[in-house]
């Protein structure tokens, strides 16, 4: 009974909005017999972004958009909502899923010659999607407005601000005025829920469409090269000999795969819960170590790690160089060998960039760049003399907050150079236009500091030498 009303329904449905016409080829189109675990990727991703527009969405019932609230509505939602926090975490493992599902899918394609004739479009609209996706990532951190989430974005308008020419428009446009404030969260909500997911969708439509149009490639074989000429007419012939139903002969890898992430995404949601908020905001406080999320901490660590005077070049050259040299792979190298066994260099590549992604991840971990705000102040028995200015001046190293960036004997932060030994390499007088005029990176000290203090300071710093080594 039940059953044929729905037949029926269905049929009527059908007919008019043409359903199975569009679907049936979608997931009935004969693709390549050996498409095996390789290819289970970039639907993976799908399934990730797909679960976070679900959670995402959800989030958003409760959530605030007003630099005054946000905090506490998220307070609320991690502490009180009932399963809040599952949902939270859900959307920040669901968030770092389809990164790593995007990139090792990016991976993938480019070590399988996936992205040559015809399709050097799949591929291009890929590389904006892996933009778009770390975009979401960036705006999505913003959004939970602690002191590391405003500190970002402080520290990327300063950055932006450095740049060359456009560099001021652009900190305007990131914070939405010449101060961070309500509108620049307006800015960042709007776009991690309005303009990036439509961009996303649209994205995912158009690289959808050309996964069917042009096929899933065929896994690379040594001594096969992509000719344009006969490309199409091989590829059918391979199909027509021994092409299988996407569903279910591919279809089910895809199926067991992306139910298995989520269900790492949710036993990571439930067992280790989204990460704690930092402090409230509050921008008068240096006090704060912006620190991001895994999958941007390597961005941070090249940030932070480049000498001064190229960082104005690199903020907006480099990634926007790294951006044109990905979309032009395949325009580059749309024909010839596939098999990685043949493209050495390819290889290589995908090595170094690994390496070189290692490094910097391992270096945003241990950022020594940040200032160590847990610095206690220096033992007695570091500090060498009892001559009470010098003693005074080690105080003062700690309570005018040198500690965080310089350390003594091992004590205190790594942002500076360490002033173990100072006045080995500096003289008194050196040390004093330092402190009063600071320089890259250092505060100058000298509207902060009184004469008295200045001298404490500078006297305690020139007590700083080799052991057994004469003052001069
Ligand atoms: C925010 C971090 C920071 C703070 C706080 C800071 N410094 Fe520095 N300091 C630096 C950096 C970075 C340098 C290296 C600057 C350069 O590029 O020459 C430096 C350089 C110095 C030097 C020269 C060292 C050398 O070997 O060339 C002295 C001396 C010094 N700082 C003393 C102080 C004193 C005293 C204080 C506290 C009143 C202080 N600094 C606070 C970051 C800091």
């Amino acid at each position: 009974m039940f059953l044929r009303i729905f037949k029926t329904t269905w049929a009527w449905l059908d007919a008019r909005l043409g359903i199975s016409a569009l679907v049936v080829p979608m997931i009935t189109h004969r693709v390549p017999p050996d498409a095996r675990w390789w290819y289970v990727f970039g639907s993976a991703t799908l399934a990730a972004f797909l679960l976070q527009v679900v959670t995402g969405v959800m989030l958003s019932f409760s959530y605030v958009p007003s630099s005054g609230d946000a905090y506490a509505a998220l307070q609320y939602l991690s502490h009180d909502a009932p399963f809040g926090r599952l949902l939270r975490g859900l959307h920040y493992f669901g968030a770092s899923a389809m990164v790593l599902m995007v990139g090792i899918h990016a991976l993938q394609v480019f070590l399988f010659g996936a992205y040559k004739f015809p399709r050097e479009l799949n591929w291009i609209t890929g590389v904006l999607l892996l933009g778009l996706t770390l975009g979401m990532g960036f705006t999505g951190q913003i959004l939970r407005w602690d002191q590391t989430a405003v500190w970002s974005v402080v520290v990327g308008a300063e950055q932006a601000g450095r740049a060359p020419l456009a560099g001021e428009w652009i900190a305007r446009l990131i914070l939405g005025g010449g101060n961070i404030g309500g509108m620049t969260l307006s800015r960042f909500f709007v776009l991690h829920v309005f303009v990036l997911p439509a961009l996303i969708m649209g994205l995912v439509g158009a690289h959808l469409r050309l996964v069917l149009r042009n096929g899933i490639s065929e896994p690379p074989k040594p001594g096969a090269p992509v000719d344009p000429t006969t490309y199409r007419q091989d590829y059918a012939a391979l199909l027509e000999k021994t092409g299988r139903p996407f569903w279910p002969d591919a279809a089910w890898r895809d199926v067991v795969f992306a139910a298995g992430m989520i269900v790492v995404v949710v036993l990571c949601a439930f067992l280790l819960g989204p990460p704690e908020l930092g402090k409230p905001p509050d921008p008068s406080l240096i006090h704060a170590d912006p620190r991001p999320d895994w999958y941007l901490l390597w961005y941070f660590a090249v940030l932070a790690l480049l000498p001064p005077a190229t960082e104005n070049v690199f903020i907006v050259f480099a990634p926007l160089a790294a951006g044109v040299a990905l979309l032009v792979i395949p325009l580059l190298f749309p024909r010839g060998e596939r098999h990685f066994s043949r493209r050495p260099w390819a290889v290589a590549a995908v090595l170094t960039l690994l390496v070189m992604f290692g490094a910097l991840w391992r270096a945003g971990l241990d950022s020594d760049w940040s200032p160590d705000f847990t610095a206690q102040p220096i033992p007695q028995k570091v500090v060498a003399s009892t001559d009470p200015l010098v003693q005074h001046g080690a105080q003062l190293f700690f309570s005018k907050a040198c500690i965080h960036c310089h350390a003594i004997e091992g004590n205190g932060g790594r942002r500076g150079p360490n002033l173990t030994d100072v006045s080995d390499r500096l003289t008194q007088e050196q040390i004093t236009i330092r402190i009063l005029n600071g320089a890259t990176n250092m505060p100058a000290f000298g509207d902060i500091l009184k004469p008295d203090e200045m001298k404490a300071l500078s006297v305690f710093l020139e007590s700083r030498r080799e052991p057994g080594r004469k003052s001069n």
